[in-house]
């Protein structure tokens, strides 16, 4: 069970063309993998962020699941190296997208189906106007609002399977309350004799967002922020938590800050002097985690 993100993993070198296939060649090693388990299984999306993981030469098999990997920031409160740990992670990258004129009080496309809901607050952009031609916040604008959507999702316990909605998935709670006792481990701050204003730390915040949308936006990261209460951003963290959510497969995701998206630091150049730099921080936070789930 605890495979299914191993299974991403193994299954790139073997997709053929563009169908997304996982072989059955790869289907067996998994499952001869899978009987000498359970393991811990970690996710990192790209070498930049495995490299420090493999050098550490710690691993350590244990049953449980954690994720590690490096995101946006949306707290101004926070900066690059600082690692966070949201307690709530949600996919923001589904929306439906009223038409031009309607407004709350209408409903969407589909609402009465099922499909869609106007319960998660939505974007609307003649919030975000700016120029002289329409210098009034609330002056129409053509894109009108979004609604951001909870996922679908089929329990595998579900028989026959029953569609549910999910939004906000929280991470395993034991795993969430180890993580209170990394609060306050030591985290390096200098790359070659650069040094952040202040030491980087471990924070256990209240949520994380993921969509298919690289945010380097500055109005929409504190859209974000303040909609949301979103601390971390990222691209990846939520896929693995609806997979784990629906597996009933405990998770948590050890984010470490690569910068404030969208910019507003000021650190210039701040992602490609410490983002090494934020990377060995989660790697460490990871490593700490692992020792306390198995003390
Ligand atoms: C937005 O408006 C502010 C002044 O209110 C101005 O300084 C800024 O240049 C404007 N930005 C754009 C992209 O028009
Ligand atoms: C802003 O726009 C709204 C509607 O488009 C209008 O009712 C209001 O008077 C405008 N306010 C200003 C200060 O121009
Ligand atoms: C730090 O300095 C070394 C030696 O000059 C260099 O190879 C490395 O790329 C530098 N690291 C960063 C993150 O700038
Ligand atoms: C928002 O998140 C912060 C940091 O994670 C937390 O301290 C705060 O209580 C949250 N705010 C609300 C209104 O839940």
């Amino acid at each position: 069970m605890v495979l299914i993100l191993l299974v991403l993993a193994f299954g790139i070198g073997s997709i053929n063309g563009v169908h997304g296939e996982v072989s059955s060649s790869t289907l067996t090693k998994i499952s001869r993998i899978n009987k000498e388990g359970p393991y811990l299984g970690i996710v990192v999306p790209n070498s930049f962020e495995m490299n420090p993981l493999l050098q550490s030469g710690s691993f350590v098999a244990d049953q449980k699941l954690p994720y590690l990997d490096f995101s946006g920031n949306a707290n101004p409160q926070l900066q690059i190296g600082d690692v966070t740990i949201p307690q709530y992670w949600a996919h923001t990258g589904l929306w439906n997208w009223q038409r031009y004129g309607q407004g709350p009080e209408d409903e969407l496309a589909l609402e009465s189906n099922g499909d869609y809901t106007r319960k998660i607050g939505y974007l609307k952009f003649s919030d975000y106007n700016n120029g002289t031609n329409c210098n009034n916040k609330s002056s129409d604008n053509l894109l009108n609002n979004v609604w951001y959507q909870p996922e679908e999702i089929f329990p595998v316990n579900g028989i026959p399977e029953q569609r549910q909605h999910a939004f906000w998935i929280p991470v395993n709670k034991h795993y969430f309350a180890i993580a209170e006792r990394l609060q306050g481990l030591k985290l390096g701050g200098c790359v070659n004799g650069t040094c952040l204003p202040r030491n980087p730390m471990v924070v256990r915040v209240q949520r994380g967002v993921s969509s298919n949308t690289f945010v380097d936006n500055s109005a929409y990261r504190e859209f974000l922020n303040s909609k949301f209460n979103a601390t971390a951003i990222d691209m990846e963290t939520a896929a693995v938590a609806l997979i784990c959510h629906q597996q009933k497969t405990p998770f948590i995701a050890i984010r470490a800050l690569s910068d404030l998206a969208g910019g507003g630091s000021a650190i210039s150049n701040e992602a490609a002097i410490f983002g090494s730099l934020a990377a060995q921080n989660s790697v460490d936070v990871l490593l700490n985690f692992i020792s306390l789930l198995s003390s």
